[in-house]
Order: C-alpha cells, then structure tokens, then sequence
C-alpha cells in the first residue's frame, strides 16, 4: 500500500490550550502518532508530524473568566506547558504550533471567505438562548442544564459528560447560564452553515465504499452519522475569541472552533514548510493520517473533509483516522474538570528520566479497539516485570558476557548451529510480523513482538549458556556473543519508535550509527572488533513507595471531589416536639472496645452511662481502631430497643455524622462532660 504513496503528513488532534496534557491524550494520540512517524522515518521515509494548540473555543473563555484574566493569557500559559512537555516527552513533532498565531488566523480567514465566495455556505436566522443578564448569546458550554438523555442536571450546551451525547444548547431541560446562571431566553441570531448534505454522496462512496480498511469503531462511527443523514451545521458563533468571520456585518462572530482547528493542520504545515507545504495537502501522492480520539472521528471524517471538498483545489482527504478509545485512570473517566488525571508535566517532574516506561506502559495498554484502564500497579508491574526484568535484563546480560570474556570487543562469529539459526529465524518472523502491525495501526501488537525479541534473546543465552562453554570452547562463546549482540542490536532499532531514549542510550552502548528499519532482521549491525561501552542499566525497577505516592494523591483527589460535588440528603419530613423528646440521647465514656470476632464492621463498645455499664455494637470498625476510642466521650441514644446482633445484645446506637468523603466522624462533645449527661 505505502509504495503508493511518495511521503505521509501525520497530524495529531490539536489539544485545547485550557489545560495540560495527559495520559489519556497521549495514549489516544500522541503517542501511537510518535510510533508512526519515527518508525516511517527509521525507514527513510519522506514523513511530516504536525501538533499545535487548539486555543479558541468557549471552555478557553470561560477557565479565563473564572480565573479574572484574559483567554489569551490561559492559552499563552497552556501552550507553553504543553509544548515543553511533549518535547520532554519525546513526541517529535515537525512543528508544534498554535491557532492564535497570525499564520493560522490568515489561513483560517481565507478558508472561510472562499467558502463563502463560493457559495458554500447557506446563512439562517435562528433562534438561540440569550443570557439577559450578561447581555450575549450562549453557545455551545456557556448553557447548562438537565440532560434530555441521562437527567445528568449538569450536562454542557455541546454535550453530556455523563452519557458522552452531543447535544446542542436548546435541548437541555432547564437551561441556565453558565455566565451568570440566568434562566435563558430565545433571540434571532443569523449564523453560516456548512450544508453537510451536499456532500453525503461524496462521504458515502469515500468511507463506506472506500475505506472499508478504516478501524472498525471510525468505519461504525461514521457509517451511523451517515445513515443518520446529514444536516446543515453553523460554522460561526457569537462570541468575542477566536477568528473573526471575515464577511461585512459580521460584528461580533468568530468561526466555530472545530471550523479553524482543523485548518490549523494546514496552517502549521504552511509555518514549517512556507515554500512546498502544497505538495503535502494537494498531491495525490501524499498519504494523510489523522491520529485523533473517538470524540473528535465526527469532525475528521465529515466535517473537515466535507470543509475541504467545498475548497476544491485539489486538497487531498485522509488516508486514514486511526483514532483510538478512550483511557480511564484508576477505573474511572479521565476528566480535566475533575483533575483525575495524570498531568504529563505532573509525571515528567515525578519520574525524571522515565519517559520511555510511561511510552511504554501507554502502548502496551492502549485502548485500540476498546477503552482501557491505566493502573499505578500495572505500570510498576510493566517496567520492573518486562522493561526490567525481559529487555533491560538480555541486553544488560549479552554487554556484560562480551565485556567478561572479550573485554568487551565485539567477537567475529564462526559457524552458526542449529540454535544459533532458529534464534535468528525467530527474530526475523518476529520482526516480520513487528513491521506489518505498525503499517497498519496495531501498535500494541507491535510492541508485544518487539518485546519478543527480547524474549528471543533471553531464551538464547538460556539455551546455550555461554558461561558454561567458557571453560572449554572460547570460538564458541565468541559466535553465541556476536549473535547476542547482533539481536541487541536489533532491539535498538526496534524499539526506537516506542522508546526513543532507551534506544538513544543503547545505541551509544554498540556504537549504531544511524538506525534503519531497512536493516532490521540483519546479523551485521555491529561489526566484530567494535569497542562496547561499559553497560549501563536501560531501566530500574520501580518501588513500592513511589506508586504509593501516586495512589495517595488519587485518593486526595477522589476525596476532595466527593466533598466539592456532596450534596446534604433532603430534610426528612417533619415530626413534632414530643416525639423527638421520645429520643433519649446521652453522653458516655469508652470503658472498653474490641472487634467483633468474624465481622469486618463491628466494634463492641462497653459504655460507661453514669448509671452503670452498657454494651453497644456499632458498625465502625473501617473506620476506626477500636484501641483508639477507648477512653473517649461518645453520644448514643439511651432507649432504642436492644437488638441482638452476632450473638450479642446491642443496648443503644452510638451516633456518628457520614461525611461527604465517606469517612465517618464520632460526635462527641467539644467539652468534657459527664457520663449520663442528656444531649437536648
Ligand atoms: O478535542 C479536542 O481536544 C480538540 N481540540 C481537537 C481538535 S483537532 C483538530 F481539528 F484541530
Ligand atoms: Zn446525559
């Protein structure tokens, strides 16, 4: 298929500049569009990434008005956060630019205005929601309101977190404002609409007919939307951030974010190729792939190529839009709103150095055909099981063989055996099998058989134990370490894509050159008589407490989350003085306090009541020590009908408040007081 095609632009989702990136972001773009690329370069392939920051949009306008400053200040603060750690991080991008830039605002303008020109536009008046406080009209998450699908009452003008529904602002039930949480009212605006209908014919018989090779959750995705049948769709808004629309009388409106976003792909491409950035977008010969994540397939597979047939011009479509599910964190939704996530910036500044296992452990778990759940567990378990364990341990292994017994100078090989030839054999089907999931988007099966090498390696030496032969059959040892260090030599240009430092240090190690895929499979990468460095660990397992740090903050967060969104149960109904009198509520001291025998919960509690001892139970035992409460002032109510629970008889029920994190709290008076003394 790639003979095809004379070079490839890759382009990854522009992330919004209203916050940093994370693991989600990464795992769904960013990292299997780095593999991409630097595998295409790796095989001297004439190849392009394109990045920048997407900072239009209302969620920029509302973080700055939340925060008193203006949006460009949240997306001059973002993009810088964001650009530094990608480069950190290894993802090589081209260029890495941003949709504010004069570049992009020209580019974007000139789109909108050959459109236009072009009649490829139809204008409507509508009615849409006003906010009569604020004195503006609303779009898209500046209304919030009950979700018409899930009765989320919190859902965004645009779309349902909670059920993932796009929606538009007049469907929510009960919309409010989210300005100034004014009740709405209908006002006539007039707005540009793309005619998505006209170009349905054309998007059927390019997907549907087309691109039967798409992954099947974008093929499914855009198949659905087009069955659906097409509709018009506003490509402008009322709002005073972003790129104004460029027609006269347009005070007042700026396109869309998803009009401009996409065209900043071309606009980036323009920035770092000024002079042949055309070939790139309008040569038939040029192979485009959009690496995105599933919430933006709509606007990549129809309404961007639908912008870019209404251009003409020859500007090519896609390719393909290997776009990827989602990750969850810790078995819930990564969400930037409620800070469960992993920051990249966060991660790189915790564990420096270790950008590779992070790569790694993304790859390895990527959600490909399903969401995926990132654990701290799994990523200790990744690097010190396999990172560690397979791959760090054969490479480490072979140098250190070859430093023992040849000083670490490469020795030539003699005549292979049977083992030595399987073992090459293995590497080669298993390289084989490597290159054909990389071409077509299985990264993570990619990795697994990069791994195998490693494997491969590993069960090598085992076979043939050169350690033993040492003192017998140096020729052989010398032909078990050259083939040894010809497959660690292949494991640096196979891993080169996935993790690019590892494979920078190893490189150093063997003395490589310059890596090339063309060569993988080879038994020639260094040549006998080479020095080797002294080895260096590739990786170091990681312990215990650092994970443990990670898992505490988490629990902070899900903590302060739980505490943000507590919302107190409804008053119960109301009773009259005499029975609430009929409650006989007491002070008492702990004279003693044991778990329960075969239960988890309860703790037996002897109450010292002022007019003797009582025993109570109470279902505590999460929550506290029962050494702790020994000695301590409690409330109970004096007169609940005992109970007998596990063989014991319960006298009372001590009383603790339910606290919106779960936790419970005993209450107990602020000041000493008396056993028996009545609480009214
Ligand atoms: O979903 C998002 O984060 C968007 N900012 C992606 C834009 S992709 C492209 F079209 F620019
Ligand atoms: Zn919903």
């Amino acid at each position: 298929m790639e003979k095809k095609f004379k070079r490839t632009l890759v382009t990854t989702a522009l992330p919004y500049a209203n916050g940093p990136v994370h693991i989600g972001h990464l795992a769904g773009v960013y990292v299997p569009a780095d593999i991409y690329t630097r595998y295409m370069r790796l095989n001297g392939r004439d190849v392009v990434m394109i990045g920048g920051s997407d900072e239009h949009g209302v969620p920029i306008t509302i973080k700055a008005r939340n925060e008193g400053v203006t949006p460009q200040d949240i997306v001059d603060r973002y993009h810088k956060i964001i650009k530094d750690s990608f480069e950190e991080f290894g993802v090589s991008f081209d260029v890495y630019s941003r949709t504010t830039s004069d570049i992009h605002h020209d580019t974007a303008s000139e789109f909108f205005e050959r459109l236009y020109n072009n009649g490829q536009f139809v204008e409507q008046t509508s009615e849409q929601l006003y906010d009569p406080v604020a004195g503006q009209f609303l779009a898209d998450r500046y209304v919030r309101g009950e979700c018409p699908h899930c009765h989320n009452l919190n859902a965004y003008g645009d779309q349902c977190e909670v059920c993932g529904t796009s929606l538009s602002p007049s469907e929510l039930i009960n919309p409010r404002s989210a300005l100034s949480d004014a009740v709405p009212e209908l006002r006539q605006t007039h707005h540009w609409y793309l005619p998505l209908d006209r170009w349905q014919p054309a998007l059927e018989k390019w997907i549907l007919e087309g691109h039967k090779e798409w992954k099947s959750n974008v093929y499914g995705q855009c198949k659905s939307w087009l069955d659906l049948g097409l509709q018009p769709r506003a490509v402008s808004r009322d709002l005073d951030w972003g790129v104004p629309v460029p027609v006269e009388g347009a005070e007042g409106k700026v396109l869309y974010v998803w009009f401009d976003a996409p065209i900043g792909y071309i606009s980036n491409t323009k920035e770092i190729l000024p002079d042949s950035w055309e070939k790139y977008w309008k040569d038939p010969e040029t192979r485009i792939i959009n690496f995105i994540g599933k919430d933006n397939i709509v606007f990549h597979c129809i309404v961007f190529p639908s912008m870019l047939m209404a251009y003409g011009d020859n500007f090519q479509l896609p390719d393909n839009v290997p776009a990827n599910e989602f990750l969850n964190l810790e078995g819930d939704k990564i969400s930037t709103s409620r800070n469960w996530a992993i920051w990249l910036h966060e991660y790189l500044r915790d564990f420096p150095g270790k950008q590779d296992v992070l790569r790694y452990v993304l790859t390895a778990n990527a959600p490909e055909t399903k969401d995926n759940d990132f654990t701290w567990r799994d990523f200790q378990a990744r690097n010190n099981n396999e990172l560690v364990a397979i791959l760090g341990n054969f490479v480490n292994r072979a140098i250190v063989l070859t430093h023992k017994y040849f000083d670490g100078i490469v020795p030539a090989r003699g005549e292979l055996q049977d083992v030595d030839i399987n073992a090459i054999d293995d590497m080669k089907q298993t390289i084989a099998r490597l290159t054909d999931n990389i071409e077509t988007f299985h990264f993570r099966e990619a990795l697994k058989e990069a791994m195998n090498i490693a494997r491969i390696g590993n069960k090598y030496l085992q076979d043939t134990e050169p350690w033993k032969l040492a003192k017998t059959d140096m020729a052989r040892v010398a032909t078990i370490l050259n083939v040894a260090i010809q497959i660690c030599g292949n494991i640096d240009i196979a891993f080169e894509p996935f993790t690019p430092f590892m494979s920078k240090k190893l490189a150093g190690m063997l003395h490589l050159e310059k890596l090339d895929w063309n060569e993988l499979g080879s038994i020639d990468l260094v040549a006998p008589e080479t020095q080797l460095a002294k080895p260096e660990l590739l990786f170091e397992k990681i312990e215990d407490d650092a994970i443990q740090a990670q898992l505490d903050r988490l629990d902070n967060i899900r903590r302060e989350n739980q505490i943000k969104n507590f919302k107190p149960r409804e008053i119960s109904p109301t009773i009259d003085f005499e029975t609430f009198e009929k409650v006989d509520i007491r002070v008492g001291t702990v004279v003693e306090c044991v778990p329960v025998k075969k239960s988890k919960k309860l703790l037996k509690f002897t109450i010292n009541d002022g007019l003797s001892t009582r025993t109570i139970l109470s279902g505590i035992a999460e929550h506290f020590k029962a050494e702790d409460l020994v000695g301590k002032q409690v409330t109970f109510v004096a007169n609940l009908a005992p109970r007998e629970i596990k063989g014991i008889v319960s006298e009372g029920m001590i009383l603790s408040a339910l606290n919106a994190d779960g936790s419970l709290s005993l209450i107990a008076p602020a000041t000493p007081s008396t056993p028996g003394a009545n609480v009214c």
